[in-house]
């Protein structure tokens, strides 16, 4: 059975673009890709993922305590931001809507981690077909505990003690995002950032790095225009990182 959702809810989603509410699926991502042939904004939310994928292409823990969705966007208009941005944006958006919600503060682990505490409460992950651009959220929300082989992990319940209706966390998300979007086609992608700087959890420390294909030590002294690291590595060098995983070190 589909996810159930009061109608006042699927409202407020169905104003930013075509809701599918699925029982069971593989991957959300794959999902709302396979429907890029429509070309309609879509939203694609389902009370369990089977199949779900984290970056670099690893297992994504889910189960029906967590909120799985996928937000279908088309990248056609000239103001539109380079996917490369989407990507920080839609960390800035799921920070935002988690503390419109529960009134906890949040921090984002580069590139678009959404942390409690320094413990992983959501990640993102964006792919792409020609102009559609799927960025699909998995959120820990309603689970009491997750699985011992996630100690670096929380949901919103263990970091709160309640519990959250998984639509109104998604429609904040929607909120934010497209007011991000619509900020950076104002030409103001300066103040997201800014904004994005100042929930980072590793700006100005001391960090690894792990590319595809090297690891980096250093210390994070800015994000730039496209949100990507700017390190100084302990040897003494800049470099500027657009993909990996960063964790902070001593
Ligand atoms: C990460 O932190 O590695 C990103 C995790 C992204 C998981 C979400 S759940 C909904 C969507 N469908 C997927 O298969 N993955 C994303």
């Amino acid at each position: 059975m589909a996810p159930e959702v009061a109608g006042e809810r699927l409202v407020g989603l169905a104003r930013y673009g075509r809701v599918h509410l699925l029982d069971e699926v593989g991957s959300t991502n794959d999902y709302a890709l396979g429907l890029a042939g429509k070309h309609v904004t879509s939203i694609v939310v389902a009370r369990v993922q089977t199949g779900g994928r984290g970056r670099f292409r690893r297992q994504w823990f889910s189960d029906e305590g967590s909120l799985t969705a996928s937000l279908l966007l088309f990248a056609g208009a000239p103001d539109f931001p380079r996917p490369s941005f989407l990507v920080h944006l839609a960390g800035l958006a799921l920070a935002r809507a988690v503390e419109q919600t529960a009134a906890i503060a949040t921090q984002i682990r580069w590139p678009n981690d959404v942390t409690v505490g320094d413990k992983k409460l959501a990640g993102i992950l964006c792919e792409g077909r020609r102009n559609a651009v799927a960025v699909g959220i998995g959120l820990n929300l309603n689970q009491e505990q997750l699985p011992e082989d996630l100690p670096d992990a929380v949901s919103l319940r263990m970091a709160t003690g309640k519990q959250w209706d998984k639509f109104y966390v998604l429609e904040n998300f929607l909120r934010e995002m497209f007011a991000g979007i619509e900020q950076t086609g104002n030409g103001d992608s300066a103040g997201v950032l800014a904004d994005i700087k100042r929930r980072s959890s590793i700006m100005h420390r001391r960090v690894e790095v792990q590319t595809l294909l090297r690891r980096h030590v250093g210390t994070v002294i800015d994000l730039d225009s496209e949100g990507r690291i700017v390190l100084r590595t302990d040897s003494g060098r800049l470099v500027v990182i657009g993909a990996g995983d960063a964790r902070k070190v001593r």
